[in-house]
């Protein structure tokens, strides 16, 4: 017949296994490029491993009641306190006992990983979030990552950009517009920044950070479809409707080798919503 202590025990370190495999697979996931999926599942094995392992311990290892407090007389006697020694004091096992310590190490290593992130991988949060993939030089690429020339935008059209290389981040979307560039009135030190009434500004808007994605070419405005913010396509993409209170970063721009477009820089400020620049 099988010992119930024994499978209890065997019930626990398996648990505790549970906790090292899911910490060794947060760290591996972490390690492997930051899969946040795995990353997620790890943890949560190891956490529902600890957890199973305490209830098992604490169900089938340690003694059960129902235990009564009798008031007379305040004190055992000797025959029964000798009796109930053991059950306190008998050892809970080896096996679980080293589990557990394995399972707390091995989770307490994988949770030095993000410490790491925020120490010494990448850069810190402020600069990644103020700066962008656009640096100068970098070539305007369409979404199938072709090159664009300025024909490309024939006046009163939009095309959304991205920095070559670049496509998947977000935060680098831009617009490139084609006005007339007589009507031009942007902010003083920006004369350059545009190639023959070619303009581009970051696609996120500084509100909530929607893409910005309707263009009214009559009145050279362009629409944010969340809450109906309206910039000002000729001053800077000044907001001029809406609850945006700042403009939409422009990005300069110039003729690089071989005809194409080419960024002069990075946006001169933070793109998309601007709330945590008050911090
Ligand atoms: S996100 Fe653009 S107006 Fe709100």
């Amino acid at each position: 017949m099988t010992d119930p202590q024994r499978g209890a025990e065997r019930g626990i370190a398996t648990a505790f296994a549970v906790t090292v495999a899911g910490a060794v697979l947060a760290a591996v996931a972490y390690m492997a490029g930051h899969d946040r999926l795995l990353l997620a599942l790890g943890f949560c094995a190891a956490f529902a491993g600890l957890a199973a392992g305490f209830t098992l311990w604490a169900a089938r290892l340690l003694p059960q009641g129902p235990y009564v407090g009798e008031r007379e007389p305040m004190r055992s006697p000797p025959q029964e306190r000798q009796a109930l020694e053991p059950e306190f004091e008998r050892p809970a096992g080896r096996l679980p006992r080293r589990m557990l310590t394995a399972a707390l190490g091995a989770l307490g290593l994988a949770g030095l990983f993000p410490l790491r992130s925020l120490l010494v991988h990448g850069p810190s949060p402020a600069v990644a979030l103020a700066t962008t993939a656009w640096r100068d030089g970098v070539r305007l690429v369409d979404q199938d990552g072709q090159p664009v020339r300025p024909e490309r935008v024939p006046p009163g059209t939009m095309l959304t950009v991205f920095p070559e290389g670049h496509r998947d981040t977000g935060d680098s979307m831009a617009l490139l517009l084609h006005v007339e560039p007589a009507r031009l009135d942007l902010p003083a030190g920006r004369e350059r920044w545009t190639v023959g009434g070619i303009i581009a500004y970051s696609k996120l808007c500084t509100h909530a950070g929607c893409p910005v994605g309707q263009y009214m070419r009559p009145q050279e405005r362009l629409v944010c479809p969340c809450h109906q913010s309206v910039f000002d396509v000729l001053r800077g993409a000044e907001p001029v409707f809406g609850p945006a209170a700042r403009s939409l970063p422009q990005l300069p721009l110039r003729i690089g080798p071989g005809g194409v477009l080419v960024a002069a820089g990075d946006f001169p400020e933070p793109v998309g919503a601007g709330y945590w620049r008050t911090m």
